[in-house]
């Protein structure tokens, strides 16, 4: 038994989806268990309730759900639901379809029976209203550093003076982006959730990588199961998650099919120093690997043999399988 997450913020939904596998859970309602103890965690401002809204104001979720079969669902630019794993995961279920959108997502959770709620929090909508009040406009730029996991740094110039806003009142874990999640379970059946509020501050109507399938996340139950965390654009111009999964269908090892998925992401002509890109990849037969194009990254492991773990890539580097 397998189960990865991104970043630090997966700490504690790595748990969730490996308990859930070790008691005989399988994969699928494991990865969806462990995104929904994410989205409904206020202090991690990337992924549903909580999460940083979009230039309006507005907190717009997306999200996909994949298993060992093909089968597959997404979601995205959903406003007023906390949970768009599980709306992914209904579409996947009880549609013909593969993804639902705005209006017609929201309206389709409704008919299944899901609850709205307000999305933005006191912290959430102080640091809305912070970028919004700055003349100058505030600028969002990922830090990402060798000793730490990447954060979000809200700058701005005072007096021709660059500043940084003071986070420390809000309530934030600093951590920032997707979480994607993999699971092999005990029958050795896989699959992958990925789940996010974007970019910061993005523009209205901005849609990101994790509830494409093929690039946020992708699984082939023979092959191996892939997600992608970082500035979504990037992982969508390269349709990560996919390039890796066809990659081992094609035989090649574990750590040169990251190295060729970093490769290609690294030759995108919009590439700039402070975007970051992490990659999880399980192979079916319960070999795992990681990657990033800088250090920064953080992931989470647990197994059999390994309780749960945070783990960091340390700059264009790899933490292969084992
Ligand atoms: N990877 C999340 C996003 O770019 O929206």
């Amino acid at each position: 038994m397998l189960a990865l997450s991104t970043w630090k913020h997966g700490f504690k939904p790595n748990q969730v989806v490996f308990d859930s596998i070790s008691s005989g859970g399988s994969a699928l309602d494991a990865v969806e268990a462990g995104a929904r103890v994410c989205e409904a965690d206020e202090t991690c401002m990337s992924v549903g309730k909580g999460g940083i809204p979009d230039e309006l104001g507005l907190v717009t979720l997306d999200a996909s759900i994949m298993d060992h079969n093909g089968n597959c669902g997404a979601v995205s630019f959903v406003q007023g639901y906390s949970h768009p794993i599980s709306i992914a995961r209904r579409v996947m279920e009880v549609s013909p379809h593969v993804m639902l959108t705005g209006a017609g997502a929201e309206r389709f959770a409704h008919e299944q029976g899901f609850m709205t709620e307000e999305l933005l929090t006191d912290a959430s909508r102080a640091l809305y209203e912070k970028w919004k009040a700055r003349p100058s406009g505030l600028k969002v730029r990922l830090r990402h550093s060798e000793e730490s996991e990447n954060e979000y740094v809200f700058e701005y110039e005072e007096d021709g003076i660059k500043k940084e806003l003071d986070r420390t009142a809000l309530s934030t874990n600093g951590s920032h982006d997707t979480i994607g999640l993999l699971a092999r379970d005990k029958n050795g059946l896989l699959a992958g959730a990925c789940t996010t509020s974007g970019l910061a501050f993005k523009q209205h109507g901005r849609v990101g990588d994790s509830p494409i399938i093929g690039a946020g996340l992708y699984v082939d139950g023979n092959t191996a199961a892939a997600v992608a965390t970082g500035n979504g654009e990037l992982v969508m111009r390269a349709c990560s998650s996919y390039h890796i999964v066809e990659q081992i269908r094609n035989g090649v090892e574990i750590t040169q099919t990251l190295q060729n998925a970093l490769d290609r992401i690294n030759n995108d002509k919009h590439l700039t120093d402070d975007m970051q890109i992490g990659l999880l990849v399980i192979r079916a037969d319960g070999k795992w690997g990681a990657a990033s194009i800088r250090g920064g990254f953080q992931f989470v492991v647990a197994s059999d043999t390994m309780s749960n773990t945070l783990h960091q890539c340390n700059g264009f580097d790899f933490h292969p399988a084992q």
